[in-house]
């Protein structure tokens, strides 16, 4: 079979994963794998501030920068995730950011950290999952450290400081949640894109909106008609649109090992069905790509103790039902 990375190309799409140093580095045959399918790459840790930044005035760039160079031998695309986001900061961060010091701490780390790749990343995720659909704000921003310190304007700061590190760089806002057909997901996919317009219409430089693509096998959220729309509205603001960290979760799927591989596949088609119809849409990357190494093989294990199967590749780096999904949409693309 065609590996996704040339499938893709030839319709003009780039088809990557995001994956761990520690795996990449260590497993042979996997980082074989991750070569031969991925058009690019991001690491899925190695550029958060608590991996980067053990002490407050020390930054270790060592595994992005092997991963970097992994990307570049195998002419991959390198694509960075994140600047700046409420989770993976380290210990030192609440004693010592505050809302005195908040802005020279946020732009001196995009600088130095964007900075440093800047000319070699495709894209960056500069703003991570800034909104929360349950908070009682009008704007729905999430109760972060950067929101309580400076106010909303804390995104503008960062897409700005992004833009003058690394001009070339497709400077992205990301987020999950706003896949599925679900009230709190279309209050989600309202919130984002009056973020958006509101970037936009200041002149603040964004070029690009990640869609996480954190899928699940639960029924209510296994439909994605109202997502087009958004894509649309997403696209006509002259956005450019990625999914980021596609994976399925089938925590709630039958036990049944080839029963589940075809269930999960059927939400890889519908959910691809949907956004490679909209041309907006360049980009589609894996949150991981085997079910040897997946995040929530460790967060959300299944009740019955049985192996979660949410990527395209099975444990022993098999294609599986998902990776012809992604194969058939793409070729339809
Ligand atoms: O590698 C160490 C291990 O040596 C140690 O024994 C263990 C004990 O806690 O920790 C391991 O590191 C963990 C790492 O994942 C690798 O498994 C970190 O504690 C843990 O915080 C880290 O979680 C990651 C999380 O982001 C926070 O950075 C997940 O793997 C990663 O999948 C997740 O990724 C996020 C995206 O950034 C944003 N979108 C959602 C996505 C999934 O939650």
């Amino acid at each position: 079979a065609i590996a996704l990375r040339s499938s893709a190309r030839t319709k003009g799409l780039l088809f990557g994963a995001a994956v761990n140093y520690n795996t990449l580095s260590s497993d042979q045959a996997y980082a074989n794998l991750v070569a031969q399918q991925c058009a690019i790459l991001a690491p899925a840790l190695e550029l958060k501030w608590d991996v980067l930044r053990p002490g407050s005035d020390q930054f270790n760039f060592t595994r992005a920068d092997w991963m970097a160079q992994f990307a570049r031998s195998h002419g991959m695309l390198f694509r960075g995730h994140t600047l700046v986001w409420h989770q993976g900061l380290p210990n030192w961060f609440a004693s010592t950011v505050n809302k005195q010091n908040a802005e020279k701490y946020l732009t001196a780390h995009i600088s130095r950290v964007a900075g440093h790749y800047a000319g070699q990343m495709h894209s960056w995720d500069v703003v991570n999952e800034a909104i929360e659909p349950q908070v009682q704000r009008a704007d729905k921003l999430r109760s972060t450290p950067w929101l309580r310190f400076l106010g909303p304007e804390y995104i503008d700061i960062a897409f700005r400081a992004a833009a003058a590190a690394d001009p070339r760089a497709l400077l992205t806002y990301n987020d999950f949640g706003i896949e599925h057909d679900t009230p709190q997901a279309e209050t989600k996919r309202t919130a984002v894109l009056r973020l958006l317009e509101r970037l936009k219409s200041r002149g603040t430089p964004i070029q690009a909106l990640g869609i996480q693509g954190h899928l699940f096998g639960h029924p209510d959220s296994v439909k994605f008609t109202q997502i087009r729309r958004f894509l649309r509205n997403v696209a006509d603001l002259g956005l450019q649109i990625m999914i980021t960290e596609l994976d399925v979760n089938d925590q709630q799927l039958p036990r049944d090992a080839a029963v589940r591989d075809r269930a999960v596949a059927k939400i890889y088609a519908d959910f691809l069905a949907v956004v490679l119809d909209e041309p907006a849409v360049t980009t589609i990357m894996t949150w991981g790509i085997s079910d040897r190494y997946t995040w929530l093989a460790s967060k959300k294990p299944r009740e019955d103790g049985g192996r979660l199967r949410p990527l395209p590749f099975d444990a022993q780096f098999k294609p599986k039902p998902a990776w012809q999904s992604l194969a058939s949409a793409i070729a339809l693309a």
